[in-house]
């Protein structure tokens, strides 16, 4: 039997990894993507999570929308914010690394030595069991190999994949053109649309691997 309403928990934007109170690693996510996934879901009458790093973004009627800074930060909150059969849709550019030593007072330029130690950050959408999970693969080459390879590496029941190098495609941008990249190997392939036409394909392909 269909399940009508769906749990989705939805990660966004950039994570920041700070090094000191002033400077922190990141990257140009906007959260665009994620917000679109969210506003078509909750439009759909789902019950939805939206975990945020920093963005400037309004929330989506009807999201819970709870806001962090670090990739440890957006971990601990998806965990909380899962529940068993739930869709997890990993929008977020999460920062794969982050600085192995935090100072809690600005380090001077003449105290750094020019050299960064980073350790890994947790792989969210990896560690996530016991729900049905949607990844996605921002590639500047060989997209749909990449994209099938996240699939099966973090056991997703798809991944939406898109080549940032494209004009109106990826960070920042309102539109995209991605294919939808399923564990069997198979492909659907669409042309550039808006990120909220994209956003609502999932959610149907979603509200499709639950029923
Ligand atoms: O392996 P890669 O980072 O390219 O995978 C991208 C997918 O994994 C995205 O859906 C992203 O949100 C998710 N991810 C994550 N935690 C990380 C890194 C990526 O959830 N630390």
């Amino acid at each position: 039997m269909k399940k009508s309403t769906l749990e989705f928990v939805i990660t966004a934007g950039p994570t920041r990894e700070f090094i000191d109170p002033v400077r922190f690693l990141s990257n140009p996510s906007t959260g665009k993507m994620g917000f679109a996934v969210a506003r078509a879901a909750a439009a759909k009458g789902h019950k939805v999570t939206l975990v945020s790093g920093p963005v400037s973004l309004g929330t989506p009627k009807g999201v819970k929308r709870v806001d962090v800074v670090s990739a440890r930060e957006m971990y601990a909150a998806v965990k909380s914010a899962l529940t068993p059969g739930c869709v997890f849709v990993a929008t977020a550019a999460v920062a794969d690394w982050r600085s192995a030593v935090f100072s809690n007072r600005k380090l001077k330029k003449t105290e750094m030595t020019g050299i960064l130690k980073l350790v890994r950050n947790p792989d969210i959408l990896k560690s996530v069991k016991g729900c049905v999970k949607v990844g996605f693969a921002a590639e500047t080459h060989d997209v749909l190999k990449e994209a099938l390879r996240k699939c099966r590496e973090k056991k997703l029941a798809m991944t939406v994949a898109n080549d940032v190098t494209e004009a109106g495609s990826g960070f920042g941008s309102d539109t995209n053109r991605v294919s939808f990249v399923f564990a069997d190997g198979s492909v659907e392939t669409f042309e550039k649309m808006s990120k909220l036409s994209v956003a609502r394909r999932i959610v149907r392909a979603c509200e499709g691997f639950c029923s």
